[in-house]
């Protein structure tokens, strides 16, 4: 069969290299940075969807590829969602984990609802048409961080089902479980099946 190639609206090497291993040998997963675009695309919109749409159609208007681009947030229930799609400013502009992280805690404080998940939208443009793939891991908050590995807000969110945080458990069991990987996985499905590039 022929490789199948689509352009991934990031330049973020680790994701770059999640979604390549997810979606296997059969789709050549091509950055932002290999279609010559450096830019930091702006992500102004107030949804999840919003942005992952802002980002593809950026690069589909622009450069004229089909591509895909995804947003994550962490949304809590006691914070009415929040940061959601602010998560990566949710302490302001530096968009420092550890300050986020912080301020997540500390807003919790003294909250016996500690349920929470993240949440993964990937938008995908082909011709004129849109598509939306969503994953979702539920979990709980701690009420201070544990484990050293991952990023963002891993250290303080242990998923359901299991005792460890996503820092804890590190990259191997995450990433067969985690919100991006669910999102990826619909993706997959659908360029597999539903779909001919
Ligand atoms: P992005 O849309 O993947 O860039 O994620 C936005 C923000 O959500 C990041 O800056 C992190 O703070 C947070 N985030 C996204 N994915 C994860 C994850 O897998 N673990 C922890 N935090 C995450």
């Amino acid at each position: 069969m022929m490789n199948k190639k689509i352009v991934f609206a990031t330049n973020n090497r680790h994701k770059l290299d999640e979604i390549r291993a997810i979606l296997g040998d059969s789709y050549t997963i091509v950055s932002m940075n290999e279609i010559g675009c450096c830019e930091d695309i702006p992500e102004t919109a107030d949804t999840l969807e919003g942005n992952a749409l802002l980002k593809a159609r950026h690069i589909k208007t622009h450069y004229g590829y089909d591509c895909f681009a995804d947003d994550t947030g962490l949304e809590v229930n006691a914070l009415n969602n929040a940061p959601g799609v602010y998560s990566a400013r949710y302490a302001g502009k530096a968009k420092d984990p550890k300050a986020n992280m912080r301020k997540a805690l500390k807003e919790m404080e003294n909250q016996p609802d500690r349920s929470a998940r993240f949440r993964t939208v990937i938008a995908l443009i082909t011709g004129e048409k849109e598509y939306f793939f969503e994953g979702i891991v539920e979990g709980k908050l701690l009420e201070e961080a544990r484990g050293n590995a991952g990023f963002g807000y891993d250290p303080i969110f242990v998923p359901e089902g299991y005792t460890e945080t996503f820092a804890e458990m590190g990259g191997e069991v995450k990433n067969e479980i985690s919100h991006r990987a669910k999102a990826v996985k619909q993706l997959k499905r659908f360029l597999d099946t539903d779909f001919t590039l």
